[in-house]
């Protein structure tokens, strides 16, 4: 089954997978070549996985680069897939030796300025979705919004959003930016339920901009054996598995949040590509309500209300 898409951000915004690659971990572990990342987006790709997550802190400030490089060996990956980046927060780091400790910066202009740094960085025209990474308490609503403003005006992104932001801190962001924002990317997951009960996952109904849901599986905490929550989800997915053969955990848990009715994005977080293609493979898989309520009450450990 393909993976089912949506549009962002109104009829100029980008037609986006609903099961989003997302590129935190990229460089965690062993480094891979630009041919190596360039086959494994072309792998995203095939599967219908197009939308990519990455953001200009990732890897240490490096992950753009290291996507640029890999998309400049296939540049027809540029067409096929829909890039999203964040800015907005700033770290110590080896090319800034002169900041001496961490801050959120969600000015127009920086704002502005990071989204330059990122077309230049991933060798493209425009962004197809650029979000504000963390709320920045010291940058005024309309500050952030006038920079969000002309990048959209100038053709440098597609649409804008918001990560990790609250309901009244995104509604007022919104309230400057003429509704124009398009999603707010937010972590939520089997593990950690917050947006449904904290008026997140609501606002997103309200407004028609979907959740882009980050660490699906808990950062894999949902596979570890020490987690009693994850115990408990894996032992209730065994127990469907006579209504969802070969059904897994992983597969369980992108299939909880994409039936919630805020619509989320996936963002997948694995570096391996036969979980990608796995993640693929569930995209058709559909719980019953008993079923969703069933995992509900897993994670949790306790009844429904
Ligand atoms: N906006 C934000 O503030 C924010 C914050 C965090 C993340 N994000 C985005 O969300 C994406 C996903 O987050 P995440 O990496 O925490 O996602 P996740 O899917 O919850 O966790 C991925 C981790 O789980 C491990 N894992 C273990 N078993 C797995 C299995 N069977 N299938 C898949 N993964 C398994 C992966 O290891 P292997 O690589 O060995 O498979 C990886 O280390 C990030 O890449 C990033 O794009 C955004």
């Amino acid at each position: 089954m393909p993976i089912p898409r949506i549009r962002l951000g109104g009829p100029a915004g980008p037609d986006c997978s609903t099961l989003v690659y997302g590129t935190w971990r990229l460089l965690n572990d062993a480094i891979p070549t630009p041919e190596a990342l360039c086959a494994r987006l072309q792998h995203c790709a095939d599967l219908g996985i197009t939308t990519i997550d990455t953001a200009e802190i990732y890897g240490k400030y490096l992950v753009e680069e290291a996507l640029g490089a890999a998309l400049a060996r296939d540049p027809s990956l540029k067409r096929r897939l829909q890039l999203v980046t964040k800015a907005g927060i700033y770290v110590p780091n080896a090319f800034h030796p002169e900041r001496k400790v961490a801050f959120y910066d969600a000015r127009g202009a920086r704002l502005i300025k990071s989204a330059e740094k990122s077309l230049r960085f991933l060798g493209v025209e425009t962004l197809d979705l650029f979000l504000v990474h963390r709320p920045d308490w010291l940058t005024a609503a309309e500050e952030t919004a006038e920079g969000l403003a002309r990048l959209l005006q100038d053709g440098k992104i597609r649409a804008a959003g918001v990560s990790n932001y609250s309901v009244h801190q995104f509604e007022t962001l919104q309230h400057f930016l003429g509704g124009r924002l398009a999603t707010n990317q937010v972590e939520f997951s089997l593990l950690h339920m917050d947006p449904i009960t904290d008026g997140t996952a609501d606002q997103a109904q309200r407004t028609g901009a979907p959740l882009m849901a980050w660490s699906p599986l808990g950062g894999g905490r949902l596979l570890r054996d020490d987690d009693g929550a994850g115990r408990r989800v894996r032992e209730t997915v065994d127990g469907m598995r006579d209504a969802h053969p070969g059904l897994t955990v992983e597969q369980a848990a992108y299939a909880w949040l994409r039936m919630h009715p805020s619509r989320p994005l996936v963002i997948l977080g694995t570096n391996r590509l036969e979980r990608i293609a796995h993640a693929a493979e569930g995209a058709e898989v559909t719980l019953s309500r008993e079923e969703w309520y069933a995992l509900w009450t897993a994670a949790q450990g306790r009844r429904l209300p």
